[in-house]
């Protein structure tokens, strides 16, 4: 089966080494010239919505899937037209904008921090009444990583927040002093099946993710498999779904989900039965889903900015790495380690000889 993917970064890169033992073959589509999935199918290298290269793209292949959601609507129309693309248009439109992922999440009943649309700057001042401050400025589009936010403490950021993210929809959300950050893993087949991963705990600093560890036996995941399931359900989803959480009084709100393989499911390549990205391959392609079980413990850890020396982090027991093949450079994910054992004591352990070998850098 040849599998076109929209986007080659690191998650096409890893989606491609889960799929080659199943035989399948790849191609991508980039616009980006440092595209880390090339090297691992046929790359063409075009922008989103270069007419003639979508239709070369979908004439080689037998499906489409995505790795980067903000893929430009008109190119998931284009290409569902010619191929099944999966998940459909509608999931990828429902992860793209702030300001409808939050009214999809109210309308299905799931909670989410206090909220408002900003147009302008007057609308600043009337939004921060509806949220309190603090609160969170965000872009409604196009943020990864914490790019595109300005946190607001008092009506003395608000100048220098409009002056930075102004000219564009915005959107404001109350800040939630979340007592952790936890991430629901899901995947649906196309005949309706659904399987969830244990709930992952995630650590971001500078908005960026740090460490996800899975969690075995996670008193919310009942509850973060309900609200996940409400969405796939409502978007008639196909593949992977990662739902981010903040467990804020013993419960989840809603922040954000990304219709695609995400950064806190990647220790499941060695810490699960089956990886997020094969069982995303497995869904599409209409296979049987993966189990999704631990396989004892796990912790995956970021590079950013930075990797530390492979000599020194292959000489480490249960530690397995991942280096994306991109150029190093400041606040980039360049790689992750994923840290594996029989029991969190030797976990801690072997992530602590890891972390004296980190370069970190904020
Ligand atoms: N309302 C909020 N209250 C408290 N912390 C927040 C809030 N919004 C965002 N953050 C912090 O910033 C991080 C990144 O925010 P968010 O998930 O909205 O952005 P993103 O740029 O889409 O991130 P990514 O693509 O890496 O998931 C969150 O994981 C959280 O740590
Ligand atoms: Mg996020």
């Amino acid at each position: 089966m040849k599998i076109g993917i929209l986007g080659a970064g690191q998650l096409g890169r890893m989606l491609a080494l889960a799929g080659y033992p199943l035989g399948f073959e790849f191609t991508f589509l980039d616009p980006a010239t440092e595209a880390c999935a090339a090297p691992l199918g046929e790359h063409l290298h075009a922008g989103y919505l270069d007419e003639a290269a979508l239709q070369e793209f979908c004439g080689g292949i037998d499906l489409a899937t995505y790795e980067f959601e903000n893929v430009p609507q008109r190119t998931a129309e284009l290409v569902a037209a010619r191929v099944p693309l999966l998940p459909g248009p509608q999931a990828l439109t429902a992860g793209q904008d702030r300001l409808g992922e939050k009214q999809l999440f109210v309308d299905l009943g799931i909670p989410v921090p206090r909220f408002a649309a900003v147009d302008s700057r007057a609308g600043l001042e009337t939004a921060a009444a509806r949220t309190g401050l603090p609160a969170v400025l965000k872009t409604r589009r196009m943020g990864y990583d914490g790019k595109g936010q300005y946190v607001l403490r008092s009506v003395a950021d608000f100048d220098a927040a409009w002056a930075q993210l102004g000219n564009q929809p915005l959107i404001l959300e109350a800040f939630v002093p979340f007592e952790r950050e936890v991430s629901c893993l899901a995947v649906r087949a196309r005949d309706g099946a659904v399987r969830f991963y244990p709930l992952v705990e995630n650590v971001h600093r500078s908005g960026i993710l740090r460490t996800a560890r899975p969690r075995a036996a996670d008193p919310l995941q009942a509850l973060g498999e309900d609200y996940a399931r409400r969405v796939l359900q409502r978007l008639d989803y196909v593949g992977v779904l990662a739902f981010e959480f903040f467990v804020h009084g013993g419960g989840l709100l809603a922040n954000e989900i990304a219709p695609r393989v995400h950064n806190s499911g990647h220790w499941s390549i060695e810490g699960a039965e089956c990886s997020q990205f094969e069982n995303h391959l497995r869904a599409i392609a209409g296979l049987p889903l993966g189990s999704t079980a631990l396989r004892g413990e796990s912790v995956m850890v970021n590079f950013i900015g930075q990797a530390p020396a492979l000599e020194s982090v292959a000489a480490l027991e249960g530690v397995h790495v991942h280096l994306y093949g991109k150029e190093p450079k400041p606040q980039r994910k360049i790689g992750h380690a994923t840290v594996t054992a029989p029991d969190a004591a030797t976990l801690e352990r072997r992530l602590a000889a890891l972390q004296v070998l980190l370069v970190e850098e904020c």
